[in-house]
């Protein structure tokens, strides 16, 4: 579990502002998700967070140690899950070693047995086990976000990093996924931050909630304070209606719980 320090944040890219000071605070073990509209700065901050972008200022402390290049203890998952189609969920979760272990021994599958039991571990985490000797390429895309978790379970981190990791699967699909990245969070005791458009989802899943609008940090709280009023602010002029299709208390009805005081 690892104490997690977001301290005056800024990315540009030239003249575009894709981070701008962006502060905030989280304990370990939280399952933190980071809400905005597309060009809010979703990925720019996880990307700063893993040290895979260096920011223009300001910096991301881990227990109190400046990410300033990649650790193993910090895992990002992305949309885009990257799974070898050809090789079986339990080779694909392999490779999430290769941090550890180096990418040709990796490849060549010259893991040692504790290895191999991570990488079934993870695979019994995301609810895979059974699925183990199936090429990636035969699964669902649900299934597939869920080998590209165990992967990254197998590095063994301490803070996971998810982009959009339900962007592109079906609302059953994507609440399987969202269901064990926090499972994974419980019992790994990891610390975790997941990007998501989908406001439903992240209403249904989300503890504490960061928003992003323009780069800038327009609000940070827990599930009771993010009221439709919050969301509208997050998501400005953008018409948020559509992104509670499917949500069985209707957004009206919170509205009036937390509004009305007799
Ligand atoms: N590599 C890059 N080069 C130039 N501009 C970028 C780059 N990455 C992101 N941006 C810009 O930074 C802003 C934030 O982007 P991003 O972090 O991808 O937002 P989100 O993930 O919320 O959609 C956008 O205006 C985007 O165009
Ligand atoms: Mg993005």
């Amino acid at each position: 579990m690892s104490h997690v320090v977001v301290d005056g944040l800024t990315k540009h890219y030239g003249d575009v502002v894709a981070l701008e000071d962006v502060s905030f605070e989280v304990p370990a073990g939280e399952f933190v998700i980071i809400l905005g509209v597309s060009g809010s700065g979703k990925s720019t901050l996880l990307r700063c967070m893993s040290a895979l972008t260096p920011p223009t200022s300001g910096e991301v402390r881990i227990d109190g140690e400046s990410m300033r290049r990649p650790r193993p203890e910090v895992a990002m998952i992305f949309q885009q899950h990257n799974i070898i189609g050809d090789l079986s969920a339990y080779s694909n979760a392999l490779t999430g070693g290769m941090n550890r272990s180096g990418f040709l021994e990796s490849f060549l599958q010259l893991q040692d047995d504790d290895e191999k039991y991570r990488a079934l571990d993870a695979l019994d985490t995301v609810g895979l086990l059974e699925e183990a000797e199936q090429k990636a390429r035969r699964m669902s895309g649900g299934q597939q976000q869920r080998v590209g978790i165990a992967r990254a379970l197998v590095q063994q981190p301490e803070v996971l990093l998810a982009d959009e990791p339900v962007a592109s699967l079906d609302p059953g699909s994507a609440q399987d996924v969202m269901r064990y990245l926090k499972a994974a969070t419980e019992e790994r005791d990891l610390t975790t931050f997941i990007s998501l458009h989908q406001v439903n989802i992240a209403r249904k899943f989300g503890e504490r909630f960061i928003g992003l609008q323009n780069g800038r940090k327009v609000f940070d709280g827990y599930r009771d304070e993010l009221t439709i009023d919050a969301v509208d602010e997050i998501y400005g002029d953008i018409d948020t209606e559509g992104m509670f299709v499917g949500e069985e208390t209707g957004a009206g009805e919170e509205e009036a719980e937390t509004g009305a005081a007799p």
